[in-house]
């Protein structure tokens, strides 16, 4: 069932869970996650990126979505517009129906990233439409941005942390319902140089100048060693790539405010992993089924997992009534609704 993440978020914030948030690339991706959702009866958010839309057209990617949609009635589904750059494509997406935006104005000077989320926020409320935005800086590769690297990010770490006071500002003067919090996690396979630890006494803080916000943590991928061993094994050179511990997004939901959990990376490597597997064992296939196959296997297998270290497992029913209790209010069409 399609929906906003309110009431995902409603639940989720003092529930002891997280809800995951997979970006999708292709149809294989896409259903992977899906029939992972299906059968551990988990809400999930489904997210296209910049490079997504760049790569398959986000038409394509939202038909896949609403494809999912169609034939998994039962499963929450929240389509979301992930680091999106520009008010204008959050007004395209409002039209084409998706129920959840991100504006990513991190990069920007404070006031600016302010202004460009405030308008994003006029725009995407008038329509019913929820919005995410980003403050701090993450590590790693971030859409057009020039990533740090992982020793670089770890050595001026407390320069980039989200900072409580600020974020308290900044959800009273734009309106947000919900905020990607940079608390040591990065984007990519390589998060970590030494040791994986995320701040969480940072969480609590902003926890405590924003009561109630639902916190988003960017970049929660695990990049589980298995994978890893079998990308280098068969011919790969993923050498020193290194996660965030399940056991710390498990407290990331469970203990603290983080309501939405990234990832994507992981489906990345699961596809990966197989297909190498594959062309590197039977060296004579060259029918895409029989290697988009298994990766889509590793996929549901890998998903499944994660939904139980968000703990989402089993959470659909009550994700759904929760929506019906909200009044099922599905968002309009921007043009329709507003006159900017
Ligand atoms: O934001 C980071 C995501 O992993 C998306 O990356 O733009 O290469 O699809 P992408
Ligand atoms: P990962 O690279 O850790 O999967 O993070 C993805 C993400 O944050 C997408 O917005
Ligand atoms: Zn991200």
């Amino acid at each position: 069932m399609l929906m906003t993440s309110k009431p995902m978020f409603d639940l989720a914030y003092d529930g002891g869970f997280g809800v995951g948030a997979f970006n999708v690339n292709n149809m294989e991706i896409t259903q992977g996650i899906i029939e992972a959702c299906a059968a551990e009866k988990s809400p999930c958010i489904l997210q296209i990126s910049k490079g997504a839309r760049k790569y398959a057209n986000y038409r394509f990617l939202r038909h896949l979505i609403l494809a999912a949609v169609e034939e998994y009635p039962e499963v929450p589904i929240c389509i979301h517009l992930d680091h999106g750059d520009t008010v204008d494509l959050v007004k395209t997406c409002i039209n084409d129906g998706f129920t959840s935006v991100m504006i990513d104005g991190s990069h920007h000077p404070y006031e600016e990233n302010i202004k460009v989320t405030a308008e994003a926020v006029k725009v995407s409320h008038a329509a019913g439409v929820v919005v995410e935005a980003e403050l701090g800086m993450l590590g790693g590769i971030e859409e057009d941005v020039v990533g740090l690297s992982a020793e670089e990010y770890e050595k001026n770490i407390q320069k980039f942390l989200t900072d409580p006071q600020q974020a308290k500002d900044f959800a009273k003067r734009t309106g947000i319902d919900s905020l990607a919090v940079a608390i040591g996690t990065s984007h990519g396979a390589y998060k970590f140089k030494h040791e994986a630890k995320l701040a969480f006494d940072r969480v609590e803080e902003i926890m405590k100048t924003c009561p109630g916000l639902p916190l988003v943590m960017h970049g929660s991928s695990s990049v589980p060693q298995e994978f890893i061993d079998l990308v280098n094994k068969y011919g790969g050179a993923m050498p020193n790539a290194k996660g965030v511990p399940e056991d710390q997004i498990a407290m990331a939901v469970r203990k603290y405010g983080v309501c939405k959990v990234n990832i994507d990376t992981d489906l990345r490597l699961a596809l990966t992993a197989k297909i190498r597997e594959v062309f590197a064992t039977k060296p004579a296939e060259f029918d895409p089924r029989n290697y988009l196959g298994p990766g889509r296997s590793a996929i549901i297998e890998m998903v499944k997992r994660k939904l139980h270290v968000l703990n989402s497992a089993g959470k659909a029913d009550v994700v759904i009534k929760q929506w019906q209790k909200l009044g099922s209010p599905m968002p309009g069409y921007y043009s329709k609704k507003c006159c900017g």
